[in-house]
């Protein structure tokens, strides 16, 4: 029981549509985020979960966590904040100095296999500072110049689709090393506008940290749009048959 793995559950869910903020809406009966932290619960490795849920829902969510029990496992509530990278600043403010290894999952990744769980904490166990996995992308990828008034977008490049990966969570960290870099991005933001990172890992690049990838999963999929939903009630379907 070494690792903690950090849950940010704090957004809105906007491209999902209207409705329950995203970690609350249920597939299956039961709520995304109840899934999410099962999910990461399934790793031996995993101790400790911190969910980051929307400020004003803390108690909510900590009474739908108790209801779905986990037993054997440390469960924590907190409040989010107005960005993600604010959310996962606030979790792992809870997480115990002495937890040497920090996950951070996407409440928004409810399927994940528990194989990916281990894969990654595996790799920061065998020295590894940051760890994503990803998986190898099915579209071609173009650069383009994004027009925000719906005219023709020129295009600029396309990035050889083989070098390229779509990166899920969790991403795992050695502890001190995301904090050092959630730290030095609040110090660095305060000073001077910086490019919005979208994840755990960007941060630790931008700081000229050392990322490495381990295979991801299709199931990882993070739910975004109505379709994803649909797409994971049909997986939760086959799980179950
Ligand atoms: N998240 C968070 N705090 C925020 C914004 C996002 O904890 N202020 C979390 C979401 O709850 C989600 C994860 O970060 O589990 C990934 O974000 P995303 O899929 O973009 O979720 P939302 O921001 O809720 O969705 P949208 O961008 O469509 O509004
Ligand atoms: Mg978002």
């Amino acid at each position: 029981l070494n690792a903690a793995a950090v849950v940010p559950a704090a957004g809105r869910g906007e491209r999902l549509g209207p409705g329950a903020p995203k970690a609350l809406r249920e597939l299956g009966g039961v709520p995304i985020l109840v899934h999410a932290v099962r999910a990461l619960a399934r790793s031996r490795a995993v101790g400790l979960v911190v969910v980051a849920a929307p400020p004003d829902g803390v108690a909510e969510v900590a009474a739908l966590l108790a209801d779905h029990g986990l037993p054997g496992k440390d469960v924590r509530v907190v409040a989010g904040g107005p960005t993600r990278q604010d959310s996962v600043r606030l979790g792992l403010a809870a997480v115990p100095e002495d937890v040497p290894v920090v996950l951070v999952h996407d409440a928004a990744r409810p399927l994940v296999p528990v194989e990916v769980v281990d894969a990654v904490v595996a790799a920061v166990r065998a020295g590894a500072e940051a760890v994503v996995p990803a998986v190898p992308l099915a579209d071609t990828v173009k650069r383009v110049e994004p027009h925000s008034d719906g005219t023709p977008e020129p295009v600029l490049d396309t990035p050889e689709r083989s070098s390229l990966r779509a990166v899920q969570t969790p991403q795992g960290f050695r502890r001190e090393v995301l904090a050092a870099v959630h730290q030095r991005a609040v110090t660095e933001e305060s000073a001077g506008a910086l490019p919005p990172v979208t994840d755990d890992a960007g941060l630790v690049e931008r700081f000229g940290g050392h990322v490495v990838v381990v295979p991801g999963h299709e199931e990882a999929f993070k739910v975004t749009r109505p379709l994803d939903l649909v797409l994971a009630e049909a997986v939760l379907a086959r799980r179950r048959a």
